[in-house]
C-alpha cells in the first residue's frame, strides 16, 4: 500500500533534543529554539539541503560539532529552513546573512457533526449534487495537523476503500501503541513531531500519531470520518456521524501534545514541510493564533497547489483577535447550527422556561424532582470566596458571570467546581450566550444548566420575590431539538473577529462554518465540541469536495467559490447575526464573505484567482516586519482576492479585480453595489460579458471617502449577477482623518 516506517524514530529525535538540552546545562547560556527561514529549496537531494544548512550554522559557531549539537530538525521538502538551539548573540549574527530571510523564535501554540452536513444542504440521505458529483472526495488526500488520531474509532473504517493513491509519498511512523496495521486505506499516513515539544506534554501523551486528547480524531472525523449510523451521546444529537468528504484519505501529522493538545513552531512547520513532500490536497490546521511570520510553511503548500485551512481562534466576540490572517489560507470562524438542546426548568409558580445542556440521566442518576433553589448569598456570584462554607446540600445554585464578556467557559468551569465543592445538587448558570452545550456534558453527576442573562434574570427575579428559602426549581434531562425555528446560523460568541491586527487590508475571517455543538468521534465514542476548531475540518472537507469535482482550480480558486457564493442571509431571508454583547447583524469582520453554501461553491460561475507568486510582494512584509518592508510594498488589497478592505481611506483609492469564467461560455453579468457607509463607490465596467473568445475580464474599483472623519469601519459589497448566479465579494473600509491639517497649513 506504499506504506513504509520512518527511517529515524522518535527515540532518535529525542536523544537529539536531550543532547542539545544537555549542552544547555553543561554552558549555562540562554540558549533557546530558534526557526530559521531559507525560502525555497535549492538542493535536488534533501541531504543536500541539510549539508547547505550545517555550512551556515558552522560560519556561526565555528565547528561541525557545534553545528550538529545545536541544530534541532531540518526543513528539507516543501521549503528550506532549519530549527536550531542558538544564543541570542547567535541568533543575532545568523539574521545578518544574506540567506536568511527570516529568524524567530519558536512560538507555541493551542488547539482552538452530525447535523451539521444536512443543514449545509449536504446530507447523506437524498446526496446533493456536490456530494454526488464530488464523488464523496474519493481519493482526495486530506492532512490534518492536530493531536492525532484514533484509528479503531469507526469513523476511520477502510471498508470498501480502493488502493492508496499511488502519487502518495507519505510514511506510516510507528511509536507508542502505534504499528504498520494503524495505517490503512483510509489513515493512508501518520507522523508525529515531537523534538522540540514540552517534556511535560509528551509525556502525558503517546509517542506515537495515537490521538490521547481527542481533538484530532474529532477534527479529522469532521473533515472525513466515514459514515456511521446510530450515533449519539447519551441519546443526544443522534443519527449518522460523518465526514465533509466521506471517501477522502485522511493523513496525520501529530503536532500538538497532552492533555491541553499544545504544540510550537518547530512542529507545526515540520507537519506541513512534510505533507508538502507527502503529497496532500488538502491541509487543515485546528491550530490558534499563530503569529503571521511564521506561514511561509503555508505559503509554500499553496504554491504547491495545496488549499490550506486555518481556524480563526476562539477569542471572540472582541474585535481584532482573529489570527491565521495571512491572504493565502482560508481563515474559519465559527457558526451555530439549527439544532439545539433545550433543558426544561420548572419554577416553583409552574412557570416553565428553557435553557441548554447536554445533561442526562443514567441508570444512577437521581431523578428529576423540586429542589430548593438559591444564590451563593454572596450577590450572584458563585466564585470560591462566595461559596466558602456554604453548605448546598440538596439545593440548586443559580449563578452568574462576574465579568460576562471575559471568559465565560472558564467562569462556568469555576462556578461547576464551587458548586460541587459545596456539595449542590444542581447549577443554574447564566450567560450572554449558550453556544457551548457540551460545557454540561459531564457535571459531576449532578443537573447542570446554562440559561442567557435575561432568562438567568427572570428566574432571579422569581427567587428574590419568594418567601424566605421557598423557591424550588426542577431541572429535567435535555433534549435534541432541529427545527427551521431555530434562529440559525449564527456566528458563536467566541468566534475569533476582525479586523486583523497585522493585515487589516485583507478581510479576515474568510467565511463561517459549523462550530458549535459539533458531534464527532472522540477515541471510539463520539462526543460534543465547540469551537473554530470544529468549524475548519468542515471547510477542509467541503474543499475536498470542491477540489475533486474541479481538480485544475487553484487554492485561491477554491477559496474564491467558497466566499463568493456564501451567504449572508438565512433561509427565512433574514440577516445572519453575530451572538456578542451587544448581538448585531453579522459583518464581514465577523464571517468574511458569509456562511459557507457548500452545493453553490461547486458552481460559482465567476472566480477571483490569484497567482501565488503575487504573494511574493507581499510575504516580506508579513514575515520580516523590519527595515525591507516599507510603504512601497503592494499592499494586500491589490491582491486578486474575492473581497476589499480599505484600512486607510484618506483619499479616494482604486483597485482593480480580475474575474475567470468557469460557468456557461455566454455569459453576461451585471454589477449590484452596496457602498459603505460614508464611502462611494464606483464600479467600471458595470457589465461584464463572456463569451468562447473572453474568459477572463477585469475591471476597476473606486472608493471614495466622502466624509472626513469616519474612524470605524463600515461595510458593503459588489455583487455580479445574472439570472442564475450571484457572485458576491464583501467591502470593508475604514474612513481616517485626511491631511487636513496639512491643507490649513
Ligand atoms: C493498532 O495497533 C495496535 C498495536 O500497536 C493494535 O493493538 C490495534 O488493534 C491496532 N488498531 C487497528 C485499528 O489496527
Ligand atoms: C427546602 O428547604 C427547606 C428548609 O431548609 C426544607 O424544609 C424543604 O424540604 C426543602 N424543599 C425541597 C424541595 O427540598
Ligand atoms: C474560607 O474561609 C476560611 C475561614 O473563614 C478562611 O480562612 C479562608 O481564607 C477562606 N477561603 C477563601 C478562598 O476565601
Ligand atoms: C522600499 O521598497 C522599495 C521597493 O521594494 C525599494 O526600492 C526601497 O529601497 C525600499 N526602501 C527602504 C528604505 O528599504
Amino acid at each position: 500500500m506504499g506504506l513504509s516506517s520512518s527511517s529515524r524514530g522518535p527515540l532518535a529525535s529525542a536523544l537529539l533534543l536531550c543532547f542539545c538540552m544537555l549542552l544547555l546545562g553543561v554552558h549555562g547560556g540562554s540558549r533557546r529554539l530558534y526557526i530559521v527561514y531559507l525560502g525555497d529549496v535549492k538542493h535536488g537531494h534533501p541531504n543536500d539541503v541539510i549539508a547547505s544548512h550545517h555550512d551556515l550554522l558552522i560560519n556561526i559557531l565555528g565547528s561541525k560539532e557545534d553545528s550538529l549539537a545545536s541544530m534541532v530538525h531540518n526543513y528539507k521538502h516543501g521549503f528550506s529552513g532549519f530549527a536550531a538551539m542558538l544564543t541570542e548573540e547567535q541568533a543575532k549574527q545568523l539574521a545578518e546573512s544574506p540567506e536568511v530571510i527570516s529568524l524567530e523564535p519558536s512560538r507555541s501554540y493551542t488547539a482552538t457533526t452530525t447535523r451539521s452536513w444536512d443543514f449545509l444542504g449536504l446530507g447523506s440521505q437524498i446526496p446533493s449534487d456536490l456530494l454526488r458529483e464530488g464523488r464523496y472526495g474519493e481519493d482526495i488526500i486530506i492532512g490534518v495537523v492536530d493531536s492525532g488520531i484514533w484509528p479503531e474509532s469507526r469513523s476511520f473504517s477502510d471498508e470498501g476503500y480502493g488502493p492508496v493513491p499511488s502519487r502518495w509519498r507519505g510514511v506510516c511512523q510507528v511509536g507508542q501503541g502505534w504499528d504498520l496495521n494503524n495505517c490503512s486505506r483510509k489513515i493512508i499516513g501518520a507522523r508525529f513531531y515531537s523534538v522540540g515539544q514540552d517534556e511535560e506534554n509528551l509525556k502525558m501523551d503517546f509517542l506515537s500519531p495515537r490521538d490521547k486528547g481527542g481533538h484530532g480524531t474529532h477534527t479529522a472525523s469532521t473533515a472525513a470520518g466515514s459514515v456511521v449510523d446510530g450515533v449519539s451521546f447519551h441519546g443526544l444529537g443522534a443519527g449518522a456521524a460523518r465526514g465533509g468528504a466521506p471517501r477522502a484519505r485522511i493523513a496525520v501529522y501529530k503536532s500538538l501534545w497532552g492533555p491541553g493538545s499544545r504544540g510550537s513552531t518547530i512542529g507545526i512547520l515540520a507537519a506541513i514541510d512534510d505533507a508538502i513532500h507527502d503529497g496532500v490536497d488538502v491541509l487543515s490546521l485546528s491550530i490558534g493564533g499563530p503569529v503571521d511570520t511564521d506561514s511561509f510553511g503555508a505559503l509554500h503548500a499553496v504554491k504547491k497547489g495545496i488549499t490550506v485551512v486555518y481556524s480563526a481562534g476562539n477569542d471572540g466576540p472582541r474585535p481584532q483577535t482573529v489570527g491565521n490572517t495571512v491572504p493565502w489560507v482560508i481563515t474559519v470562524a465559527a457558526s451555530t447550527i439549527d439544532r439545539s438542546f433545550p433543558t426544561v426548568i420548572t419554577l416553583g409558580n409552574k412557570q416553565q422556561i428553557a435553557g441548554q445542556s447536554l445533561y442526562y440521566q443514567d441508570k444512577n442518576s437521581a431523578r428529576s424532582s423540586f429542589r430548593n433553589l438559591t444564590t451563593t448569598g454572596v450577590g450572584v456570584f458563585c466564585t470560591e470566596e462566595a461559596l466558602n462554607g456554604t453548605d448546598l446540600k440538596g439545593r440548586i445554585a443559580l449563578c452568574f458571570p462576574t465579568q460576562p464578556q471575559i471568559a465565560p467557559r472558564l467562569e462556568f468551569a469555576i462556578a461547576l467546581r464551587n458548586v460541587l465543592n459545596a456539595g449542590g445538587s444542581g447549577l443554574v448558570f447564566a450567560q450572554y450566550t449558550t453556544d457551548i452545550p457540551e460545557d454540561t456534558a459531564n457535571c459531576g453527576g449532578i443537573a447542570c444548566v446554562l440559561v442567557d442573562l435575561d432568562t438567568g434574570y427572570q428566574i432571579l427575579e422569581y427567587y428574590m420575590t419568594s418567601p424566605s428559602s421557598s423557591a424550588v426549581a426542577k431541572i429535567e434531562p435535555a433534549r435534541s431539538f432541529t427545527s427551521k425555528e431555530i434562529l440559525a446560523p449564527k456566528v458563536a460568541a467566541f468566534s475569533s473577529r476582525g479586523p486583523s491586527i497585522y493585515n487589516a487590508d485583507v478581510i479576515k475571517p474568510d467565511i463561517a462554518a459549523p462550530g458549535a455543538g459539533i458531534l464527532a468521534a472522540m477515541g471510539d465514542s463520539y462526543k460534543f465540541k465547540s469551537g473554530t476548531s470544529m468549524a475548519t475540518p468542515h471547510v477542509s472537507g467541503i474543499v475536498a469536495l470542491l477540489k475533486a469535482l474541479h481538480p485544475q482550480w487553484s487554492p485561491a480558486a477554491l477559496k474564491s467559490a467558497i466566499i463568493t457564493t456564501a451567504s449572508v442571509t438565512d433561509e427565512h431571508g433574514m440577516p445572519i447575526l453575530a451572538n456578542g454583547l451587544p448581538r448585531k447583524i453579522a459583518d464581514p469582520f465577523d464571517f468574511g464573505g458569509g456562511h459557507i453554501n457548500p452545493n453553490r461553491a461547486a458552481d460559482p460561475g465567476l472566480i477571483y484567482d490569484i497567482d501565488p507568486n503575487d504573494y511574493n510582494n507581499i510575504i516580506g512584509c508579513i514575515i520580516k516586519r523590519s527595515a525591507s518592508c516599507n510603504t512601497t510594498v503592494v499592499p494586500g488589497h491589490l491582491l486578486n482576492l474575492p473581497s476589499i478592505s480599505v484600512p486607510d481611506l484618506r483619499y479616494p483609492v482604486t483597485v482593480s479585480r480580475t474575474v475567470t469564467n468557469v460557468g456557461e461560455v455566454d455569459a453576461v453579468y451585471h454589477i449590484a453595489i452596496e457602498s459603505p457607509v460614508g464611502v462611494k463607490m464606483e464600479v467600471e465596467p458595470s457589465v461584464l460579458v463572456f463569451n468562447a473568445a473572453i474568459k477572463v475580464q477585469t475591471f476597476k474599483v473606486k472608493l471614495s471617502p466622502m466624509w472626513m472623519f469616519q474612524g470605524d469601519y463600515t461595510f458593503g459589497s459588489l455583487t455580479w449577477y445574472n439570472d442564475q448566479r450571484t457572485v458576491r465579494i464583501p467591502v470593508a473600509a475604514r474612513i481616517t482623518i485626511h491631511d487636513f491639517f496639512a491643507d490649513v497649513a
